[in-house]
């Protein structure tokens, strides 16, 4: 096997952390990102003088269904054959019920969900025998919430794809798996009000988020255990139980 990995959103919070992990256990991987240049050289310069040859940095939007082709392409042109996707850049939109906008809609859809499917039909040929997928679901995909209806409902079709996609991936052997983090502090998360997380703290079991760093065993699990497929893991602190 290649030990190569293509991971999504590879530069900040969870995929950052993932990233990591992976280089620590020796894998190589490309790191792609949507709009924040100055941080994803900075984080690939930053890998690059600890892992060095190891990393390779790809601008693709997750939004844009073209970012499929240019993903693919970078691939080829770089003899890089995957033996692991993980798919974990994802999107959301606020708005309130009445204000939704179907292309902010389909725009969550499109990176969510879209995006993933033909990400993957696309690289299935050239993926791996025996290679892995692991999806960033969501606790919020399991819990409906409040905040946004698109994330809500592309977060529940993420871990339905996920148990879907293991027969059509099983010719190859192609595992596939999801996390479902609760609440993990990020800058996704750091942007809301001091109350509101003082708020989830107090429904959360541990009364406190989780770090990116923490969260790396379980996507490692997902990765190095032969035997894991079509499983949605929580790790949610214990908010289920609140
Ligand atoms: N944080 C949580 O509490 C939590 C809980 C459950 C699930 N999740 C899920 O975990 C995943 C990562 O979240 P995070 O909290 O780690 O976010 P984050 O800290 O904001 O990092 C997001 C990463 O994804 C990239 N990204 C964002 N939009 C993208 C796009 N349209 N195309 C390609 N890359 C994009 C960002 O690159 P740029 O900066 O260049 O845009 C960045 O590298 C998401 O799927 C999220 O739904 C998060």
């Amino acid at each position: 096997m290649s030990n190569s990995a293509l991971i999504t959103g590879a530069t900040k919070g969870i995929g950052k952390a993932v990233c990591e992990r992976l280089l620590k256990e020796g894998m190589s991987v490309v790191m792609t990102y949507s709009f924040d240049d100055a941080t994803a050289r900075q984080v690939s310069r930053e890998f690059e003088d600890r892992f060095p040859g190891k990393t390779k940095l790809l601008r693709a939007d997750i939004s844009d269904l073209q970012s499929i082709e240019v993903i693919a392409s970078f691939l080829s042109e770089h003899h890089i054959t995957l033996s692991c996707v993980v798919f974990n850049a994802g999107m959301t939109d606020r708005s309130d019920f009445l204000q939704i906008e179907p292309d902010n809609w389909l725009r969550v859809f499109n990176a969510n969900i879209h995006f993933p499917v033909f990400l993957m039909q696309k690289l299935y040929p050239v993926f791996e025998e025996g290679g892995c997928v692991v999806f960033t679901g969501s606790l919020m995909g399991i819990h409906p919430h409040s905040v946004s209806l698109a994330y809500g409902v592309t977060k529940a079709s993420v871990h339905a794809l996920v148990k879907n996609l293991v027969k059509f991936l099983a010719g190859k052997k192609v595992r596939v798996n999801a996390v479902a983090p609760g609440f993990v502090d990020t800058e996704w998360q750091k942007t809301k009000p001091v109350e509101i997380r003082d708020n989830i703290n107090r429904k959360l079991a541990l009364g406190r988020f989780c770090t990116p760093e923490e969260l790396t065993d379980v996507y490692w699990l997902l990765i190095n255990n032969k035997y894991m497929n079509g499983e949605i893991v929580v790790c949610d602190g214990g908010y289920s139980y609140c």
